[in-house]
């Protein structure tokens, strides 16, 4: 039996069943999932999540679903990466990495919200899912429905990178391309649920979907031996991420499961994207929608459905907003890469120029824990990088032909 009790509206406190719901009737706030965290106490402990599988589904008792999952069945549980080469360049005593671009099976930190979503739509008797997105969402939707034998309709606009385009098709959805941006696809999305009576992930499903990306946060903690980072830097699009995973460190501080060290969170946004951020350096309780304009498509919402909680969080825990702009957001992306190893998109690079400006700044001082949240896959969108590096010429397969190149190298960090 699960620890659910209701949907309440969150600015309303009006309380609705568990039916699929975009918003409340009254206010067109958003709803959110309400648990019965007293009954849980005693029997959600370290040690029977310690027991579940190595996915996001070891969280299950704080997921609303019913019976057993339906998908996502690899989904979650990535690397939280103690990184010490990026902290040493950045000047920081304690920096770690979570790392969703190697999350299953679509390579972004969609694929936590998916598998909720699409567990949902089963549970619920869709016969079809479906989605609006900047990309990395269609490209999980396509996957999961995929797995779980469901047509799907996904949504975007026309100008997405091409990784991510073939990414999504090759698992056979349905695919819309908008003429208009993300706000657009959006919008039009709203008024195909009510016609068609699809399951939209993140519109009639958006409830139970948001709440899958609390599980990054879960991890984050239970990664660190049960404890949690003192700062949490994460990018901003919809503004889904950031509050959820706070929700998730707020989980367990409530279930005892980790000790409160009043965590700080921090928002990332492209220069050319920035309402949340804006708001933020403005000291607004509200954003402005925008029109973007930036290299970081996945996270190019211009007027975010949760923006205003991402407000409130940053502002209580005490947080900041940076942004970054493309050249920035490149650099980082290739900093990561040559510290970390690991191949960001542009979103993580933006994360990281930001984290890099609130470091700089004094926002998050050098010596107390920092989580960098790294939410996507730079193999989906390697035209970020086009014009980076210079061309390399083939040489013939001789010893002489590679002394010559070698030769005509300047000074090599290798050589004695
Ligand atoms: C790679 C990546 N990171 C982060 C986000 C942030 O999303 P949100 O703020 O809507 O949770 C997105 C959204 O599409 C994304 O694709």
């Amino acid at each position: 039996m699960s620890y659910v009790k209701c949907l309440r509206g969150k600015e309303s406190g009006i309380e609705y069943p568990i039916t699929p719901r975009t918003s409340c009737d009254l206010d067109f706030s958003p709803v959110e999932v309400v648990y019965d965290y007293e009954r849980m106490k005693g029997r959600v402990t370290r040690k029977s999540i310690e027991a579940g599988p190595q996915s996001l589904w070891r969280y299950k008792d704080l997921l609303p679903i019913e019976g057993e999952p339906k998908t996502g069945f690899h989904s979650g549980w990535t690397p939280l990466v103690r990184a010490n080469r990026l902290a040493a360049e950045l000047g920081l005593k304690e920096l770690y990495i979570k790392d969703d671009s190697g999350n299953r099976p679509s390579f972004s930190y969609k694929d936590r919200v998916v598998a909720v979503a699409i567990t949902k739509a089963l549970e619920f008797g869709f016969k079809a899912v479906g989605c609006a997105s900047t990309g990395n969402l269609a490209h999980s939707v396509a996957a999961h429905a995929a797995i779980a034998g469901l047509p799907s309709y996904v949504m975007v606009p026309y100008d997405l990178e091409e990784g991510k385009i073939v990414a999504m098709r090759v698992c056979g959805p349905n695919l819309v391309r908008i003429k208009g941006n993300y706000d657009d696809v959006n919008r039009l999305c709203s008024q195909i649920a009510d016609k068609y009576g699809w399951g939209l992930v993140n519109v009639n499903l958006r409830p139970f979907y948001t709440e899958g990306a609390k599980t990054h946060g879960h991890e984050i903690a239970e990664q660190l031996g049960w404890r949690l980072p003192k700062h949490t830097v994460l990018p901003v699009a919809g503004g889904t991420i950031l509050p959820k995973v706070h929700k998730g460190y707020q989980e367990f501080i409530q279930l005892g499961l980790v000790e409160d060290n009043q965590p700080v969170f921090h928002a990332a946004q492209a220069e050319g994207c920035c309402p949340v951020a804006k708001a933020i350096r403005e000291g607004k309780s509200d954003f402005k929608p925008q029109k973007p304009n930036t290299i970081a498509k996945s996270i190019a919402i211009g007027n975010p459905a949760d923006g205003q909680y991402v407000i409130q969080d940053i502002k209580k825990t005490g947080g900041f907003a940076a942004t970054a702009n493309d050249s920035e957001i490149i650099d980082a992306i290739q900093l990561l890469a040559k510290t970390e190893g690991i191949f960001t998109e542009p979103a993580g690079g933006t994360t990281l120029a930001c984290a890099i400006k609130l470091i700089n700044d004094g926002r998050i001082p050098r010596d107390e824990p920092v989580c960098i949240c790294i939410t996507g896959n730079g193999l989906k969108t390697i035209e970020a990088m086009n014009g980076r590096f210079p061309h390399v010429e083939p040489i013939e397969p001789r010893m002489d032909a590679f002394d010559a190149m070698m030769n005509s190298m300047p000074a090599r960090a290798d050589a004695n």
